[in-house]
């Protein structure tokens, strides 16, 4: 168990811990980075939020913990990572069918992916109950009718008649709610699990993800690119930065005083009052290549603060041990940075 376990739920183990995870993707003369030391751990009925640019590598966590990224496409070069104390990089095939949908499960950008656009709605419920729960065809049934009226689907029966095809967006993201919390999981992914959504049925379906998530004590992962969301959804941050945390903590106190500039940039073009939508475009610069990375801070030559001494890596510095607030910046110990400070133009 890592040493960042937050002090309320101290003593609880983690769902997921991710420590040190490192992988690489080995390509045609080149291999690609994509995840360089990773850690972070999800506690029992926690939201967690794991932001950070296109290519911070936000989707290949997610789905290396469920080992759904294609094996032999990439190489664990050293971590940990676990589910429910089970190994999930050793784990052997027959062993993560029963992790995956029974102790975790995971929502995809566009069920449209995850849905098969030629089956109805109630037999693919049924398939993955019946596959999980080993209930009989009657039982089974009344379970998928009592999940949609859950996810206040008001006409159950009718929508477990229909394709994926002849659901709005937002009801195809309740059903995929629905079937995710089948088996009771102890841990939900949800990757951009509303980026396809409009902004209003967005919120709709993230407060029912919350809802129920509490109601049953699941955890959730929530990886997205729109701070709002993890303002008004998340109990802790993870801010990811080329395949690393930069930096981490209480959602409420890592938006007031965030002190990775990286993190203050993600910050710093959006207004006081953060709204769904606002997207992370408000830094200056590049993500660098991931088959090509720098020595050192990965984010100096797009930071106003950088020192000679950014050329090492600089480690997690703990800024508030009470909260587990941690960054990896040489400058976190002093409130050096104003939160505007990637308003200047980054170092040439
Ligand atoms: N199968 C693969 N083979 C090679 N490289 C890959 C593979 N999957 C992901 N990558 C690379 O790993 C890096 C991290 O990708 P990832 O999809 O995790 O980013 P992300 O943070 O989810 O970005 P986005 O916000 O755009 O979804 C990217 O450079 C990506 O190109
Ligand atoms: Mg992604």
């Amino acid at each position: 168990m890592p040493a960042t376990v937050q002090p309320s739920l101290a003593g609880r183990e983690p769902v997921l811990v991710i420590d040190d995870l490192r992988i690489e993707f080995p390509a045609y003369k080149s291999t690609v980075k994509a995840l360089n030391g990773v850690s972070l751990h999800v506690n029992p009925g926690e939201i967690v939020g794991v932001i950070g640019e296109s290519g911070s590598g936000k989707s290949v966590t997610a789905m290396l913990s469920l080992r759904l990224l294609p094996e032999r496409s990439y190489e664990v070069k050293s971590g940990r990572l676990s589910i429910l104390g089970r190994d999930m990089l050793t784990a052997k095939e027959k062993d993560l069918l029963s992790v995956r949908g029974r102790d975790a499960a995971m929502i995809f950008q566009e069920p449209m992916t995850a849905l098969n656009p030629t089956r109805r709605i109630g037999r693919q419920m049924l398939d993955v109950i019946i596959h999980h729960q080993r209930l009989s065809k009657a039982d089974a049934t009344a379970k998928a009718i009592a999940l949609l009226r859950d996810m206040h689907i008001a006409d159950p029966g009718q929508v477990m008649n229909s394709y994926p095809f002849e659901l709005s967006g937002g009801m195809r993201q309740r059903v995929m709610i629905a079937l995710a919390f089948s088996c009771d999981p102890k841990l939900l992914i949800a990757d951009e699990p509303t980026t396809a959504l409009d902004v209003t049925v967005q919120r709709q379906v993230l407060l029912l993800l919350r809802e129920k998530a509490r109601a049953r004590g699941t955890a959730i992962l929530l990886i997205t690119h729109d701070m709002a969301l993890v303002s008004q959804f998340c109990d802790r941050v993870y801010v990811m930065y080329t395949g690393a945390v930069v930096e981490q903590g209480v959602t409420a106190q890592v938006m007031a005083d965030p002190r990775h500039p990286y993190t203050q940039g993600l910050l710093s073009g959006l207004p006081e009052q953060v709204e769904p939508g606002q997207d992370l475009l408000t830094i200056p610069g590049q993500v660098p290549n991931l088959s090509a990375l720098p020595e050192g801070c990965t984010f100096r030559d797009r930071c106003a603060f950088a020192l000679p001494k950014c050329l090492q890596r600089p480690p997690m510095h703990t800024v508030d041990a009470a909260t587990d607030h941690q960054s990896a910046c040489w400058l976190s110990a002093s409130s050096h940075t104003s939160s505007h400070a990637l308003s200047q133009e980054p170092r040439p």
